[in-house]
């Protein structure tokens, strides 16, 4: 790759060629007694010194790889996070909403969202998405229910909406950007599993599309290292406001190998990744048809749904989601066997699905092993026992407490089976999908702990609790 189209990556590189005595930090110094599968990142683990930039302060070469992101991802401004796309959904959310205000959000969203609700003391009015037959993920939120809420509740400035979810299945942000915009409320996504998508698409990432912010994690469909994250803010947003934001939820420290491999991973995502993601994208697509055509499995996709009108949900291409219920295997089920007996090691399971992550990564090799995995399947369905599909989700419990109330009070652990009627200061979210049945400051219910018991949840499984002031 030409050096300077990775001005961050290729700055530390040389750094670390230089035959310098290190004086500084990070205590390893690039050197023994480091392991060798450690070393090789860690001669790029430097700190702020002149010519490696300074991630908080803006100045190059960090910022110069953050200016090429932006273009990459048709963004207007990108800010390098080492915490992920959880420091990122922090930051951004503390730029939207004042502490006490109202935050529209996807009931679905991840753990990272309620706890930002925490820290920034807002107030949730949720958004239900209707459920994709069949699969029973969500279908995505529509510009309708925005636009209702909205309507419904004039307070609320801002709305979290996740596009990609975890299934791969998009929102239509431009739809929703534009009433979010007629509306007066900033637009955040969280776009964290949509960091491949503008390279396979052609299209920008969430904010290019007209959210006012949206944040990527680049380690988990990119070539990047774990806790890679991306923040993209549209020109209303100062730089300097941002990067205070972004710092206030992250290290003083932050990791240079994983800011190098962000800078990296765009510049191979804009050489040759481009064309290894769409040869990965078409092989899964034969290896698609070929899972679907066993009666055993249906496959998420458009081609799922030929009866249904889901108008503006797309499906990210590079994301498996086979259901496996016709063949009588719950997904835990199936991504056992999988493991077990094949070496395939899938994202995450849930009652009816198995859904695996592919990107440039996956030789053609890697994906029709992947298929054979399935195929091998079919044999042991007829072994499996009737299964039940458990109950869908309970109507959420009645909120009494902000979050931030409920996570910050003295709090006692009660096992789940005695917490009727008390306030929740966690939450209980079953995981995979992660989905909260309970969140915090919410009181609870008898339909909340039925269904908990129903799904196999563990009822002695303690449950921070808020406690009551005479017992404080
Ligand atoms: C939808 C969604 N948003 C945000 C996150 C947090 O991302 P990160 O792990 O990059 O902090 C996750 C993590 O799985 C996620 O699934």
């Amino acid at each position: 790759m030409p050096e300077d189209k990775t001005p961050l990556y290729t700055a530390l590189s040389r750094r670390a060629e230089e035959p310098l005595l290190r004086m500084h930090m990070p205590g390893h110094k690039g050197k023994a007694p480091l392991p060798p599968a450690l070393a090789a990142a860690a001669a790029l683990d430097f700190t702020e010194l002149p010519g490696t930039g300074n991630l908080y302060e803006g100045l190059p070469p960090v910022s110069e790889a953050e200016a090429l992101a932006a273009r990459a991802f048709g963004a207007d401004s990108c800010y390098f996070l080492t915490g992920g796309s959880t420091q990122g959904i922090y930051a951004a959310l503390a730029l939207c909403c004042p502490p006490g205000s109202r935050l529209l959000l996807d009931r679905g969203s991840h753990r990272a969202a309620y706890n930002a609700m925490a820290l920034l003391d807002l107030v949730p009015e949720y958004l239900y998405p209707a459920v994709l037959p069949g699969f029973r993920v969500s279908a995505g939120i529509t510009p309708e229910a925005v636009k209702e809420a909205l309507l419904r509740d004039p307070c609320i400035r801002c709305v979290l909406v996740t596009s990609p979810t975890y299934y791969g299945v998009c929102s239509d942000i431009p739809a929703i950007a534009a009433v979010t915009r007629e509306l007066g409320a900033f637009l955040v996504v969280d776009e964290a599993h949509g960091a491949h998508l503008p390279f396979l698409t052609g299209a920008p990432c969430a904010q290019g599309r007209g959210a006012d912010l949206s944040v990527a994690s680049a380690h988990k469909t990119l070539p990047a290292l774990g806790s890679g994250g991306l923040l993209f803010a549209s020109e209303a947003f100062p730089p300097e406001r941002v990067r205070t934001m972004t710092a206030l939820f992250g290290t003083s420290s932050p990791s240079y190998p994983v800011m190098a491999s962000l800078d990296w991973a765009r510049g191979y995502m804009e050489g040759p990744g481009g064309g290894e993601y769409r040869r990965a994208v078409r092989t899964l697509e034969a290896v698609k048809k070929e899972i679907q055509s066993r009666k055993i499995f249906s496959v998420l996709g458009p081609g799922a749904f030929p009866d249904n009108d889901l108008p503006g949900v797309t499906f990210d291409p590079a994301r498996l989601v086979v259901n496996t219920l016709k063949g009588n295997l719950g997904g835990f089920e199936a991504a056992r066997l999988l493991e077990e007996e094949h070496g395939i090691v899938c994202e995450m399971a849930d009652a009816s699905n198995v859904v695996c992550i592919v990107t440039c990564a996956d030789s053609d090799g890697d994906l029709l092993r992947l298929g054979r995995g399935f195929a091998a399947l079919e044999e042991k369905c007829p072994c499996a026992p009737p299964y039940r599909l458990p109950a869908s989700p309970p109507p959420p419990p009645a909120l009494r407490l902000s979050p931030r109330e409920a996570v910050f009070s003295a709090a006692e652990s009660l096992p789940l089976h005695s917490a009727l009627g008390k306030i929740a200061a966690e939450s209980v979210a079953p995981y995979p999908p992660g989905i909260p049945v309970i969140a915090p400051g919410e009181e609870i219910d008898k339909f909340g702990l039925n269904y908990l018991r129903q799904i196999g949840y563990n009822e002695d499984t303690g449950i921070l609790v808020v406690r009551r002031r005479k017992d404080a």
